[in-house]
């Protein structure tokens, strides 16, 4: 039995923008526990392109803003949710400027400086701050910076969170959350970490398909983490597919940011012309959903295995200042977008749904909270709006933090806690299952439950994703824990999650389309999934 555990005010599974910004607005008295899977930095925030979406301009206005991610979300955004989001938005803006974050600015026609504000799909005005075409870096550092300055935050780096640790389940009156169990990926042992409150930051899931633009770590943890402890999980089915990710056959997929779209970059087919006005007035940038779509449609078509982008009329020098991160790369893979245009598909990008939460981010579960994209909020309804998330992740970690500084936690040490018990288990022999089922589930994903569903494929989706589900639940209490083991088995959870949630969607809206039910309904109903484990 392992006996290594750990004690502290405030457990924050997930270091990204979420995880690092509720840290930073947590009252320096607390004693915190800040788990990252990777190195730190490592997650979505760091590969983040577009930037922030804020209210900072003078023409621009809140009402705008609200209007746009309404329209973008397909009539089910939480519309007192979308206005606190846009009301803070420049709050969130105006503490990244003070901690250090470098936006980037341009001389107005009175030679004053002024941010640059670019523009990308849903948008109606130009309103996303940036940092070039590496925005998240830049935030991403910055957060790092001031989070491993404070002297309350203990960061864990390489843990990886198993499962949360309620009352109910340790066989005590309650269902709090009291800690949970973590793999030390570099000790394979499994550790205790108390605390009085839990924050589930861990991001999205997206790797639960084939082609994502996501890093490694989003494989949905704290979502599957969550459900299994007892919490709703709201509109999975929305995973959003952003529209241009580069295609090249030795490049796993590497984002290419709308704001190149957003600067006047156009969609065209493999003979040069163009066609999005003949899916959208808005061409180009319309809200990506229904990009996606067109560029699936276009490909099915022509059976073609990439379309392009072409930002060559906006010259050399204009492309490598405003986005050096995606020249470079190309480059590095012998495309010079100066010269020729971008092969490009569309891959998994974000998940719209997630753990249901307060405004605060309180989950269903007393003392476990929720923030950034492992959370469904009801910002972005069934389709989130380019550079919304961001916005989301700081503007309910400050929320949360509020709402948790308020309650002054401190650590109980009233209960009896086991420690991670391998008694039973074995080292595999058999890791072939881990590989083998994990690309599986991956392919079936992409292939039935992707930009065009129907009936059929999520049926035969499910069949797969239930035998899965048996098998790796007997190789789970038969051996050892180790990464890939909990990885597979969460992603297993997320794929039955969205599954599920798309089999109940009767009606096409936003991300979700079915060619069996094409209409949109006039009533617009989030799908509530209840673990059997609830209240
Ligand atoms: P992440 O930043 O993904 O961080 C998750 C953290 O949880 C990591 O530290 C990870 O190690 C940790 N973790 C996960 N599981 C566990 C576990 N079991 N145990 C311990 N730790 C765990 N949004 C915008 O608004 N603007 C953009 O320009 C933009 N561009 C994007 C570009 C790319 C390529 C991608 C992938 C996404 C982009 N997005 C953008 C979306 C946005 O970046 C993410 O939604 C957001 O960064 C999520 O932040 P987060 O803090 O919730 O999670
Ligand atoms: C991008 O730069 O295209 C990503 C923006 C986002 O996901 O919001």
């Amino acid at each position: 039995m392992s006996s290594k555990s750990h004690q502290h005010d405030i457990l924050i599974i997930g270091s990204g923008a979420a995880g690092m910004t509720l840290a930073l607005h947590l009252n320096p008295s607390l004693r915190i526990a800040m788990l990252s899977k990777d190195h730190i930095t490592e997650g979505s925030t760091y590969y983040a392109q577009g930037g922030v979406a804020a209210v900072l301009d003078e023409y621009d206005s809140i009402e705008s803003h609200i209007e746009d991610t309404l329209n973008a979300g397909g009539g089910l955004c939480h519309p007192d949710v979308v206005r606190y989001t846009v009301e803070n938005s420049a709050r969130v803006i105006s503490w990244l400027v003070d901690l250090g974050v470098k936006f980037d600015t341009q001389t107005d026609a009175d030679g004053h400086q002024e941010f640059h504000l670019t523009q990308e799909g849903g948008h109606s005005h130009r309103r996303v701050i940036h940092a070039a075409d590496a925005t998240g870096k830049e935030i991403a550092t910055t957060l790092q910076e001031q989070v491993t300055e404070r002297d309350n935050v203990d960061i864990f780096e390489g843990f990886s969170a198993v499962d949360l640790i309620t009352r109910d389940k340790l066989g005590h009156p309650g269902t709090d959350t009291v800690g949970a169990y973590v793999l030390n990926t570099k000790t394979q042992e499994v550790e205790l970490f108390r605390a009085s409150i839990v924050i589930i930051a861990t991001g999205g899931a997206s790797k639960v398909y084939l082609y994502t633009s996501n890093p490694d770590t989003a494989s949905g943890d704290g979502i599957a983490m969550a459900w299994r402890a007892g919490c709703r999980i709201g509109n999975m089915e929305f995973n959003q597919f952003h529209p241009t990710c580069l295609y090249h056959p030795e490049a796993r997929s590497f984002l290419i940011s709308e704001a190149l779209r957003g600067e006047g970059a156009k969609l065209i087919l493999p003979d040069g012309s163009e066609f999005m006005h003949k899916f959208d007035s808005r061409k180009e940038l319309a809200p990506r959903d229904i990009v996606a779509r067109a560029i699936d449609h276009e490909m099915k078509r022509l059976g073609c295995d990439c379309i392009y982008l072409d930002i060559r009329h906006k010259g050399e020098l204009f492309i490598k200042e405003h986005f050096p991160t995606i020249y470079t790369r190309c480059l590095d893979l012998g495309i010079d977008i100066t010269q020729e245009p971008i092969p490009i598909v569309p891959a998994a990008h974000y998940s719209c749904g997630g753990i249901m939460t307060s405004i605060s981010g309180q989950t269903d579960i007393p003392n476990l909270y929720a923030i950034g994209e492992s959370s469904f909020t009801g910002l972005h309804g069934a389709n989130r709006m380019a550079s919304n998330s961001l916005l989301e992740c700081m503007v309910f970690a400050m929320a949360a933090a509020e709402r948790i500084n308020q309650e002054s936690p401190r650590l109980q040490d009233d209960l009896l806690i086991p420690t991670w018990d391998e008694s039973q288990v074995t080292n595999s022999d058999e890791d072939v299952i881990i590989s083998h089922n994990w690309d599986e589930l991956r392919r079936f994903m992409w292939d039935y439950v992707g930009i065009v569903r129907t009936d059929k494929r999520l049926q035969r989706a499910r069949r797969r994703v239930r035998l899965l589900h048996q098998e790796v639940a007997e190789y789970y209490s038969n051996y050892k824990v180790s990464n890939d083991l909990l990885e597979l088995r969460n992603l297993i959870t997320i794929a039955d999650l969205i599954i599920q949630s798309a089999i109940r969607r009767k009606e096409s809206r936003g991300l979700h389309y079915t060619l069996d039910y094409p209409e949109t309904l006039t009533e617009p109903v989030d799908t509530v999934l209840v673990p059997p484990s609830f209240g």
